[in-house]
């Protein structure tokens, strides 16, 4: 079976609901044949509108995180419910700015995985090391562990719908990408992974993308990779045209 990429542009915390509208009315027609499915991560505030306008396109809209509960006294949190009734289908889930800055970790990332699929959100989970793990060495061991922490109590059936990202911290925002062969290593040990605990159909159906400085003249070359079945993209998603021809490549 073959898997179907996955092209999602995360926002982070830039674009207002008129600069978000702009982008995706400006890119909407750019992506209408695209062979991939295509995502865009806009800020919560902007959640709603980019939903409503891109109606009838072929861009999807998640979120950039969820809580697990339904709702309550969650000061600053999201919940599924919130989101599905404005129509967000994806949701970026553990991003590394989440695990650094605010304090996020794997139970978390977890338990707000379980209630997004619960929900029909489908959750990006992020994972990756840090560059201390990388130039120690550890950096298989290290991002396995994150995801089995991340994927604890799903069925084999579910974890094939789910999408996985692999973001070295090292390589996000800073220019420096990943070679092929090091975004190849990792996702692929990530399915190998997967599938020593949930079965080879899962590991077979479940996609990964690589993110970390991801442009539109590296895109070419990492799709190419066995195990590489999409790319999280942060700065270059915030223009139509680098995103656009990301999407395209
Ligand atoms: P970047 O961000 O493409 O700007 O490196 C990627 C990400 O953090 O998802």
């Amino acid at each position: 079976m073959a898997r179907t990429p996955i092209i999602a542009g995360n926002w982070k915390m830039n674009n207002t609901i008129a600069e978000g509208t702009q982008l995706v009315k400006d890119l909407a027609p750019l992506v209408k044949d695209a062979k991939v499915d295509v995502v865009v991560c806009p800020t919560s505030t902007a959640l709603a509108a980019i939903t409503a306008e891109t109606k009838g396109t072929n861009i999807h809209v998640g979120a950039q995180n969820v809580h697990w509960e339904d709702h309550g006294a969650f000061t600053g949190e999201i919940s599924t419910k919130m989101l599905t009734e404005i129509g967000v289908d994806y949701c970026v889930l553990g991003h590394s700015e989440r695990r650094d800055y605010f304090g996020e970790t794997n139970e978390g990332v977890n338990k707000r995985a379980h209630a997004a699929f619960a929900a029909g959100i489908t959750p990006i989970i992020c994972c990756g090391e840090p560059l201390e793990i990388r130039e120690r060495g550890s950096y298989l061991d290290y991002v396995a562990f994150q995801v089995l922490e991340a994927l604890a109590g799903f069925k084999p059936e579910e974890v094939a719908k789910l999408v996985i990202a692999y973001e070295p911290i090292w390589a996000i925002g800073t220019g420096k990408t990943a070679t092929f062969d090091q975004a190849e290593e990792v996702c692929g040990h990530i399915r190998e992974t997967i599938k020593k605990s949930y079965g080879a159909e899962a590991a077979e159906a479940v996609r990964i993308q690589y993110g970390g400085s991801v442009k539109p003249a590296t895109i070419k070359d990492l799709m190419q990779q066995p195990n590489v079945d999409g790319a999280l993209v942060g700065g270059a998603s915030l223009k139509a045209k680098d995103f656009s021809e990301i999407v395209n490549f």
